[in-house]
């Protein structure tokens, strides 16, 4: 996949851990400009920005709370100073709160739909004008392209994490309408939906052995993922490799949404 995104730039939220952590790398790995948004914790994105550049990349570090219309606003600016634009916009920023839903705080509800879902709404539509705004570049055959982060919890119910299933149901709609509406200008927008992914934010679900036996009953295909796995679906949603791909979730979860329950009669 060397070379695909070649002469384009990628925008990851959420970039300094994680999945996100992940795909940024994948993407550069794959050619593109790479800028890497982080929240709150500037060392790990500077040094995979750091990295990239010594491999002969390009990329740079860049805070913002997507839930915050200026500073998201400020974060295009930052790409189209150092970059010009931007072709490839992977809204990913995300987090838990998990709570008994009869405990769970009004705040902890609204900061995971602040920034799981608010976050991807100002993300994409900052990304939809600044398309927009520059017209095609002639270097894919998309004005821009746009991945949502979801979750097989776009699905799945999630009982004890009702503000994170509710925040990913709604990216799948979310996704599903602005896609239909943005299509006719040629910006694809599509969702990648991770199963159990190695990550500090899952870490309870396999740090140890009696968890990751139990995680695994969930998982058909008999392993964790890792964030390489959802860098190599990102690679391929962004590049004119998928450009027919329109509108669409692409779950990358090993089998979980498979109904593993029912595989012995149920
Ligand atoms: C969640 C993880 C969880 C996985 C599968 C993800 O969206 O963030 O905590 O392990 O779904 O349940």
């Amino acid at each position: 996949m060397e070379n695909l995104l070649a002469n384009q730039v990628a925008l990851v939220t959420g970039a300094s851990s994680g999945i996100g952590y992940g795909v940024a790398k994948s993407l550069a790995k794959a050619g593109a400009a790479v800028v890497l948004n982080y929240h709150s914790h500037p060392e790990s994105a500077e040094q995979l920005a750091d990295e990239i550049q010594q491999h002969g990349g390009s990329a740079f570090a860049v805070q913002a709370d997507v839930s915050d219309p200026s500073q998201v606003e400020k974060m295009f600016a930052a790409c189209r100073s150092r970059f010009e634009s931007v072709d490839i916009v992977v809204a990913n920023s995300g987090l838990q709160k998990d709570s008994a839903f009869a405990d769970m705080s009004l705040e902890d509800w609204q900061t995971v739909l602040a920034t799981n879902l608010t976050g991807q709404f100002l993300t994409a539509q900052s990304a939809v004008r600044e398309f927009r705004r520059r017209g095609h570049r002639g270097n894919s055959n998309a004005l821009g392209k746009i991945i949502c982060m979801s979750s097989v919890h776009e699905v799945i119910p999630w009982g004890g994490h009702v503000n994170y299933a509710a925040s990913k149901g709604g990216i799948q709609m979310f996704m599903k309408s602005l896609a239909q509406e943005v299509a006719p200008e040629r910006i694809r927008v599509n969702s990648i939906a991770p199963g159990a992914i190695r990550t500090p934010i899952n870490k309870d679900a396999w740090d140890t052995e009696t968890a990751l036996k139990k995680l695994l009953q969930l998982i058909p295909y008999g392993r964790v993922g890792e964030a390489e796995d959802i860098g190599n679906a990102a690679v391929w949603l962004a590049s004119d490799e998928s450009d027919y791909v329109v509108g669409t979730t692409l779950f990358v979860d090993g089998g979980m949404t498979l109904y593993p329950g029912f595989a012995d009669n149920g």
